[in-house]
């Protein structure tokens, strides 16, 4: 999870994009085991060699067993992971990964050149691609006007990333060669046992802590509303079926509605729904290969919560757009269309799935409805592929006024990105807001996040009041696992940053103070790990992190010139999430 910065970014874990073939989804799993060779040591030559010997064995033999055999064989010569592991990913992912590559139109440069940067290779297919705005101009910008006192206020839950493990044993080893330990079955070698309640290590959650998780916001608070944006299972992906992806899908969603009853949830796709994970075909790939078996079981279980029209457009792509109340509307965005994880954008990345022109005919009739709309999504906006990013920042920039906030999850941790006028990139005008996982993975407490946003009443703004962001301290929990444990209020925000309000520019204003008062700073350093830090940060560190802050769309240095030209891209490349 440590920012890296672009000087050594070499194959990073989260190097991400277009992969090693069939070697590629191992760099999912992070570092391999300790000592001798690892993916911080796959240099751009070997990148080259690797790919022209997988690729050339593809158009030669054409064989998917060959290539497999291959992959396998380089990922256990440079001990990319355990040899099981490596074994076990080959088999789950080849099918997929092979499809894509034999459709794709990149070849091995273009593949190291998008995985290492352009130092590597060169690449431009597809690099740049516009969506269409509406020739209606932009109404004028109104400043925001807070509530009158006394205005009623929404509690909206916000729940992320909960990454179940169904092997999560209490007592199992917190350390082992596997990249998620804590199970049943993983390699002794740790001598720490992991609590009953998770634990501070590459660990997930039982489904023991998301109940009480649950048991907690449902008999301690009321909700208007739950967000809940995705990664449901567990991170040992080198193992999962579709069959039990779909069983975590069910339990969950059958514990959120047991507990949560009545209120309704609106949730969006993450990364880790898919076997394999960040696997997400455009539509355009029909049959067995497809997320049918996966949209059309989240549309069966959500279907109490989402109309008929959500639902449809659920089927189809993993995103849908409904009104949630008389003035204000919610788009859940499918973000696996923008992510450079997703090997199936290779076959075209130019607005997979047409999500971003349908969103840009949802904001504009929104806009002539006189709407307000929530955006909610897995993958913040500034960790997409680029032109994603910067199509998806112009949208912000031409509907800030309709747009009325943004909430996303993935990272793990608690941080946000403002978005500027694109003329001038002065003016802040929107704020992603990306809260914490329910997950400890990794070394984390778990957290969720409840919002307050202005209304309902007629005419309110839905902006963001305020929030707040709940822990359970695993260092006392697991001290008694057999009492109920107590989760509690880490912070609110207006509070504990001393702002006057949560608009765009009361962020800005926050940043701008976190580069001169460093213990403030510090502050956001420990919140944004939810109490739980394990690294300093400063100097580059904290760079890294502000102008990640800063960058509403990613690969744009120009965000980040003011602080010392060191703030690079490099924050912008975490992932293991
Ligand atoms: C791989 O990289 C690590 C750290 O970057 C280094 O300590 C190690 O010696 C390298 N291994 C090889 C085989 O080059
Ligand atoms: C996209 O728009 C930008 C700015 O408006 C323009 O410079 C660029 O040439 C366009 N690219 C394509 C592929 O149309
Ligand atoms: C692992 O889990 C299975 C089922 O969840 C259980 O039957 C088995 O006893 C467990 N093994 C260990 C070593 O805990
Ligand atoms: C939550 O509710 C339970 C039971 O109603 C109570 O025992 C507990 O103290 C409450 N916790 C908080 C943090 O309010
Ligand atoms: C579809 O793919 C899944 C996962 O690879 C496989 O288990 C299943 O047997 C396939 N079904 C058909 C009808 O081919
Ligand atoms: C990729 O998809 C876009 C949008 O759907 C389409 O306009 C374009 O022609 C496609 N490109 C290729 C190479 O198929
Ligand atoms: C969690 O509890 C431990 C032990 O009591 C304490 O040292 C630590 O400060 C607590 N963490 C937070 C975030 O409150
Ligand atoms: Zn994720
Ligand atoms: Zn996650």
């Amino acid at each position: 999870m440590r920012p890296r910065s672009a000087a050594q970014r070499t194959m990073s874990p989260s190097g991400g994009l277009f992969l090693l073939l069939i070697v590629w989804p191992l760099s999912a799993l992070g570092e391999g085991p300790r000592g001798g060779y690892g993916w911080s040591n796959v240099t751009c030559t070997t990148c080259k060699v690797l790919l022209i010997v997988l690729d050339a064995s593809l158009q030669v033999e054409s064989n998917m067993e060959r290539v497999a055999e291959v992959a396998v064989t380089v990922c256990r010569t440079l001990h990319l992971e355990e040899p099981g592991i490596c074994d076990q990913v080959v088999q789950l992912f080849k099918r997929d990964v092979i499809t894509a590559w034999v459709m794709s139109v990149l070849r091995p440069s273009e593949f190291c050149g998008l995985l290492l940067g352009t130092d590597c290779g060169h690449w431009d297919i597809g690099s740049e691609w516009n969506i269409t705005l509406p020739p209606k101009p932009k109404p004028p910008i109104q400043p925001p006007v807070p509530p009158r006192p006394g205005s009623p206020v929404s509690r909206v839950l916000f729940i992320t990333d909960i990454h179940w493990d169904h092997g999560y044993a209490p007592g199992a080893p917190t350390t082992c060669k596997e990249p998620l330990c804590c199970r049943n079955h993983s390699s002794s070698g740790g001598r720490n046992p992991s609590g009953y309640w998770g634990a501070y290590s590459n660990c997930d959650l039982p489904l023991h802590t998301i109940e009480s998780l649950l048991q907690h916001v449902a008999t301690n608070a009321s909700f208007d509303r739950v967000y809940w944006t995705g990664d449901i299972p567990a991170h040992n992906v080198w193992e999962q079926t579709r069959a039990q992806q779909l069983d975590a899908l069910r339990s969950i969603t059958g514990l959120i509605r047991k507990y949560l009853g009545p209120v309704p949830v609106y949730p969006a796709v993450g990364n880790h729904e898919s076997a394999p994970v960040n696997s997400f075909p455009p539509p355009s790939i029909y049959g067995n290969l497809s997320s049918s078996w996966l949209y059309n079981a989240m549309a069966q279980e959500w279907e109490g919560w989402l109309p008929a029209s959500a639902l449809d457009t659920l089927r189809i792509a993993g995103f849908y757009t409904t009104k949630i109340a008389p003035d204000l509307r919610l788009v859940s965005l499918n973000m696996n269309f923008c992510a450079v994880e997703n090997f199936w954008l290779m076959i075209n990345y130019t607005d997979p799935a047409g999500q971003l022109q349908w969103l840009v005919g949802v904001l504009q009739e929104a806009e002539d409805n006189y709407e307000k709309v929530h955006i909610i999504g897995h993958i913040p906006p500034g960790l997409c592929l680029k032109s994603w990013s910067w199509n998806y920042y112009r949208i912000v920039n031409r509907y800030e006024s309709t747009i009325a906030a943004q909430f996303f999850g993935h990272t793990h941790l608690d941080e946000f990105e403002i978005f500027y006028d694109e003329e001038t990139l002065s003016r802040p005008l929107s704020v992603a807001f990306i809260s914490p996982s329910v997950t400890t993975f990794i070394n984390l407490n778990p957290g969720f996040r409840v919002y307050q946003v202005d209304g309902e009443y007629p005419h309110s703004s839905h902006v963001v009041l305020d929030h707040e962001t709940y822990i359970l301290n695993l260092t006392e929990a697991n001290k008694k696992p057999n009492e109920v444990p107590q989760w509690s209020l880490l912070y609110s925000a207006l509070s504990t940053y001393r702002m006057k309000s949560a608009y765009p520019s009361d962020w800005e204003d926050l940043v701008q103070r976190f580069i001169h008062d460093d213990q403030l700073f510090q502050t956001f350093w420990f919140l944004h790990h939810k109490g739980h830090v394990s690294e300093v940060c400063q100097e580059f560190c904290k760079t890294d992190v502000i102008c990640g802050l800063r960058t509403g769309r990613s690969g744009d240095l120009q965000l980040c010139k003011d602080l010392d030209g060191r703030g690079k891209l490099a924050h912008k490349k975490k992932s293991l999430c």
